[in-house]
């Protein structure tokens, strides 16, 4: 068995599918949800699915010894960054060479980087007018949304598309393939 630990900060509806798809896995559980606020909706859910939380504050990530420990405790094959808002330190990067991914709600290299997250992706995008939105999985590397694409899906931009209905459908991407591809990364299918 696979350990992944999940580091979320706000309502936490892609860690939820992910916890749901490894409840049944014989493939890898999740061992522990790390989040930076208090106020996080995935604590709620990480309660309902028995699984341990964990508070950091943001002190905590800037030096991340006893963060680290943490990880290295839980065995931790897998760290999945699941709507997490701040920048992963270089120390844990070390730690964890190729084992930390990120999901984007966008096709980037477009539409990523500081600044980019939540509503401000999907009105750039509509800004921009592009045909075209969509996930990217990735590697997490010292820039944001910079480190090398595992797997991307896309959906379509429509003209009637406010940030919030493209929001919607581009999370029912995250929801469908997050988890999946996940499986097969700790498979070694990709
Ligand atoms: C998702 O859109 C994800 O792409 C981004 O943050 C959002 C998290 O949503 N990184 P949720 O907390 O999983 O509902």
């Amino acid at each position: 068995m696979k350990n992944i630990v999940i580091f979320a900060s706000g309502g936490g509806s892609n860690a939820e599918k992910i916890m749901g798809f490894f409840a049944q896995s014989d493939v890898a559980k999740v061992t522990l949800i790390i989040s930076n606020n208090t106020n996080a909706g995935v604590l709620q859910k990480a309660n309902r699915f028995g699984i341990e939380s964990h508070l950091i504050s943001n002190d905590d990530l800037k030096s991340p010894t006893e963060l680290i420990e943490i990880l290295a405790e839980k065995k931790t094959d897998l760290i999945v960054l699941a709507g997490f808002l701040r920048k992963i330190h270089g120390e844990i990067l070390r730690k964890f060479p190729n084992k930390i991914i990120n999901i984007h709600p966008a096709l980037l290299p477009k539409y990523g980087g500081k600044g980019m997250h939540g509503k401000h992706v999907h009105q750039a995008v509509i800004d921009h007018q592009e045909k075209e939105s969509g996930i990217s999985i990735h590697y997490v590397n010292e820039n944001y949304d910079e480190g090398a694409i595992i797997y991307q899906a896309k959906c379509a931009v429509k003209k009637t598309d406010t940030a919030d209905s493209l929001a919607a459908r581009v999370l029912e991407l995250e929801h469908e393939h997050f988890p999946r591809i996940i499986n097969e990364i700790l498979i070694g299918h990709r």
